[in-house]
């Protein structure tokens, strides 16, 4: 693995801290993830700006009205039920596809008309990954570097380190057909690389990949926005991973933008208070519910099959009810404040749910 990469990784790996609101998550988010005010300066302009994007295919709207941002360095997410509009709000602020209304910018340049320069400096993986299946995996990414106008002599070190990275580098010299999914992912990110892009389009990165191979690619990908600053724009039906990687997300369906910003700003207009879950090995009968209920600052509770869920207005209220649960001789197993996740809001969103966590 060539020695930068390596290091991007390493330090990625080494700088993860905690955040709000990432509760989701399995593995602590990168730098840049969610709700870490104050993580990073002030943005002079953003790399990403979209304003009413609209792009219809026959009469349907696949995405209509779209308006988002992402300042440089960024990591924002597209999540979306399937055919909510993710590959084509891609498409189109890489200038593939010409916008029906609205407009974009793009690193200062209009994805419409000023494409082709556009995408000399943005990298793309797109759900099949774009191979040929023809060519060796060698050759498939030379001949992307050469169009990019990389020299020869560099087109062949990069695509060989690239390779390797992505662990392909015994497979350089065999076609790209009848590659596995994982292993077409492999090379498709590494093709979208090649030229060092400021702005990373993604589409659905980790689809198919191994858990070693997610872990190492969403590594990456925080590794490339917090080391060397690029802009990436992420679709994924992995929430986790969103919650990880990304400091905002967008939530689409049907083509309609639903919500976009922080995770926690998401959640704090939809809900108010902290929910608390208090295991006692059964459910919480009549008097303790009672007990709770007139508690300072308890806004409500519920028993559960294990005990209760309570709400108080943030985690200052926990330490209260841990002491008065300790007053009441109870035998309490466990007082777990519960946030609401990317995946609450999600659904209240999307209204798979609805549910109010
Ligand atoms: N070239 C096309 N011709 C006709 N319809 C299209 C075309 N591209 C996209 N659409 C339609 O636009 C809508 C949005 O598609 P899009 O691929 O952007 O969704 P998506 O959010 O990426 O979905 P998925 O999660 O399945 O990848 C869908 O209804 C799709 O059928
Ligand atoms: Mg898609």
């Amino acid at each position: 693995m060539p020695e930068y990469h390596r290091s991007v990784l390493a330090r990625a790996r080494r700088t993860t801290t905690a955040a709000p609101v990432a509760e989701l998550a399995e593995h602590p988010p990168l730098p840049n993830a969610g709700g870490a005010e104050g993580a990073r300066p002030p943005a002079t302009s953003a790399a990403i700006t979209a304003d009413g994007l609209g792009r219809r295919f026959g009469k349907a709207w696949a995405i209509d009205g779209l308006s988002l941002e992402a300042e440089p360095g960024e990591v924002i997410a597209l999540l979306g039920p399937n055919g909510a509009g993710k590959t084509t709000t891609i498409r189109l602020l890489d200038g593939v596809l010409a916008p029906h209304h609205g407009s974009a910018r793009v690193l200062g340049l209009d994805p419409s008309t000023q494409g082709t320069e556009l995408r000399r400096r943005t990298g793309v993986l797109t759900e099949a990954g774009g191979l040929d299946d023809r060519l060796t995996l060698t050759e498939n990414l030379v001949t992307h570097a050469r169009i990019r106008g990389i020299p020869l002599w560099q087109a062949r070190q990069r695509a060989g380190e690239l390779l390797e990275q992505f662990d392909m580098a015994d497979k350089a010299d065999r076609t790209a057909q009848g590659l596995s999914t994982g292993e077409r992912k492999r090379v498709g990110l590494a093709r979208s690389l090649l030229h060092h892009p400021e702005v990373l389009f993604l589409d659905e990165p980790t689809s198919g990949l191994d858990p070693a191979a997610t872990r190492d690619v969403l590594d990456l990908i925080g590794g490339l926005a917090a080391e060397e600053g690029a802009t990436v724009v992420l679709c994924t039906h992995f929430l986790t991973e969103a919650a990880r990687l990304c400091r905002r997300v967008a939530i689409l369906e049907r083509g309609r933008l639903l919500a976009f910003g922080r995770p926690s700003d998401l959640a704090a207009e939809l809900w108010s208070g902290l929910a608390v879950d208090i295991d006692l090995g059964h459910s919480a009968d009549d008097r303790l519910v009672e007990h709770l209920r007139s508690m300072r600052g308890v806004t409500s509770v519920a028993p559960t099959p294990e005990g209760a869920r309570v709400v108080v207005p943030d985690r200052d209220g926990v330490p209260p009810l841990t002491a008065a649960l300790t007053g009441t001789q109870t035998a309490v197993y466990a007082v777990v404040p519960r946030p609401p996740t990317l995946e609450d809001v999600y659904f209240a969103h999307t209204g798979r749910t609805g549910a109010a966590p």
